[in-house]
């Protein structure tokens, strides 16, 4: 058999070896984005690991994201290199909470981001990403009341693009995206006048972003709320010029590979997540050498989930 002599080399020898697909978020080092089979958002890597036939599933990338695997691939080993690798957003309600918000509007539909634990996507109807979160809320009936949660801010980009007034939003934030905000916007805006603008609907600034069209600060057709994969579609429809990008400063590595004639300026330079960063390249290698973290989820929460996330995997297709 081949002799690994590179870290690249062994840790695709050992995932050959366990027939191993390694899966990686846009938001990882760029050493882990690069020797991963698969690189995407968080949409695009659940429908690879529910379509996938490797033995192990390999997430790096946090903790909400292995369980959303183990959830659509019940039979399969998922692993996780850190899982400490936990989400702030996916914080930010717990089950118990849910619970309450629903016996609050019992006849409402419960729409929860993917960024949720498995418990609360348990108590969920319909599950959905930022990639097709309008679709998700489309597809409901007018006349049902939507919770939706738990991120505001994403919460109040799908209540502006479906114009919907029956659609109750839960006051969570993930740390980061919350951190880009509207003034840093403007003010990098500004000093670009020319610069397209991707902006990720988690962001402080994403109404900011609106605001700024509106007042013709920026032309319209220059400001893109978009997620992780949207943002790394509309890098191959670019080329030259300056695209001002606010999300995780992670995804700067697949845009510039994508457009390379492309100047990606980070919005906010610190908008690192430390989360995704604890999955590092030696944790990596550990992952496959120890087979550890496994990612269980428990049969019986799992199955409640499963029709929710499925849903959100058909929607948007
Ligand atoms: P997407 O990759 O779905 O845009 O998600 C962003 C994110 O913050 C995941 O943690
Ligand atoms: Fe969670 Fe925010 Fe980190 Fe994404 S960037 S994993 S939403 S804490």
């Amino acid at each position: 058999s081949r002799i690994p002599t590179t870290w690249g080399d062994e840790v695709r020898e050992l995932a050959r070896q366990a027939n191993a697909v390694i899966l990686a978020h846009n938001y990882q080092v760029p050493e882990i984005q690069d020797i991963a089979h698969h690189t995407g958002d968080s949409l695009a890597l659940s429908r690879i690991a529910a379509a996938s036939d490797a033995d192990v599933i390999v997430f790096c990338g946090v903790h909400f994201m292995a369980e959303t695997a183990k959830i659509l691939a019940p039979e399969r080993t998922v692993l996780i290199p850190d899982a400490n690798a936990g989400c702030s957003l996916a914080d930010s309600i717990t089950a118990d909470q849910l619970r309450d918000w629903k016996s609050e509007h019992p006849d409402a539909v419960v729409v929860s981001y993917v960024n949720t634990t498995a418990a609360v996507k348990a108590l969920t109807d319909i599950c959905c990403t930022s990639s097709n979160a309008v679709e998700v809320v489309e597809s409901i009936p007018a006349d049902r009341e939507v919770l939706f949660l738990p991120d505001q801010f994403l919460g109040a980009h799908v209540r502006r693009v479906t114009g919907r007034k029956n659609l109750h939003i839960w006051m969570g934030e993930c740390h980061v995206h919350a951190g880009i905000n509207g003034d840093e916007l403007a003010a990098r805006a500004a000093a670009n006048p020319d610069a397209e603008l991707f902006v990720h609907p988690e962001c402080g600034c994403a109404t900011s972003a609106l605001y700024l069209a509106g007042e013709g600060l920026v032309p319209a057709e220059r400001v893109k709320i978009l997620s992780t994969g949207g943002m790394l579609d509309a890098a191959r429809r670019t080329t030259g010029g300056t695209v001002l990008v606010a999300t995780e400063i992670g995804m700067l590595h697949q845009l510039r590979q994508a457009s390379p004639s492309v100047d990606f300026q980070p919005v906010n330079a610190q908008a690192s997540c430390r989360y995704m960063k604890m999955i590092t390249p030696e944790k990596l290698l550990r992952c496959l050498r120890e087979r550890r973290d496994e990612v269980l989820v428990d049969p019986e929460t799992a199955a409640a989930a499963r029709t929710a996330v499925q849903r959100m995997i058909e929607i948007g297709q």
